[in-house]
């Protein structure tokens, strides 16, 4: 069975760009297929594709989600869609020295999300860029620990 994921990616200079690319070369195979998109032009009716979700996103502002991720944010408020049969994870980018609002960007999607009864698999994950760790190598760490689990929340409901 082929295992379909779509990367979301939210991003203000790049770097949850280079944490969805190496995700999708730690995951492509075989049986996964992987697709990764910039939320830049997209709004909520792109959680009717099959599969599962990722969303890699950072933070700005005041604890907001970045510029390219608001078009879709928005529109999931609005519009508010049942999510009931999506399945998500979370990578999320920020800083720690934003103390309050650390890791928001990650936050607020994973709360919308739920509120729209869509099931988070796994941790949210929250990068921090102060810590030293490079978030291409906590991703690449995290991986496969997540897809196994991915695949786990596939192979139930299939
Ligand atoms: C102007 C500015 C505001 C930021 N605000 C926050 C914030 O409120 N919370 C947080 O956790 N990180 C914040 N960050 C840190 C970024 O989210 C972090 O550096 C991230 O790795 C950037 O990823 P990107 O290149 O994909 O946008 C901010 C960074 C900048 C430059």
């Amino acid at each position: 069975m082929t295992f379909k994921l779509t990367i979301l990616v939210g991003t203000m200079t790049g770097t949850a760009q280079l944490v969805a690319q190496e995700l999708e070369l730690a995951w492509d195979g075989d049986d996964a297929e992987v697709t990764t998109l910039l939320m830049d032009d997209l709004d909520a009716s792109v959680f009717a594709r099959e599969g599962m979700f990722l969303i890699c996103t950072s933070t700005y502002g005041q604890g907001d989600v970045p510029d390219n991720a608001k078009k879709l944010y928005d529109s999931l408020q609005a519009t508010r869609p049942d999510l009931s049969a999506v399945r998500f994870g979370v990578f999320g980018l920020g800083d720690r020295t934003y103390a309050e609002t650390f890791n928001f960007g990650g936050k607020r999607f994973d709360e919308l999300l739920a509120q729209l009864g869509a099931q988070r698999i796994g941790e949210r994950v929250q990068h921090d860029a102060s810590s030293g760790v490079l978030p291409e190598e906590k991703a690449e760490e995290w991986a496969q620990d997540w897809l196994a689990q991915a695949r786990e929340a596939a192979a139930q409901t299939a």
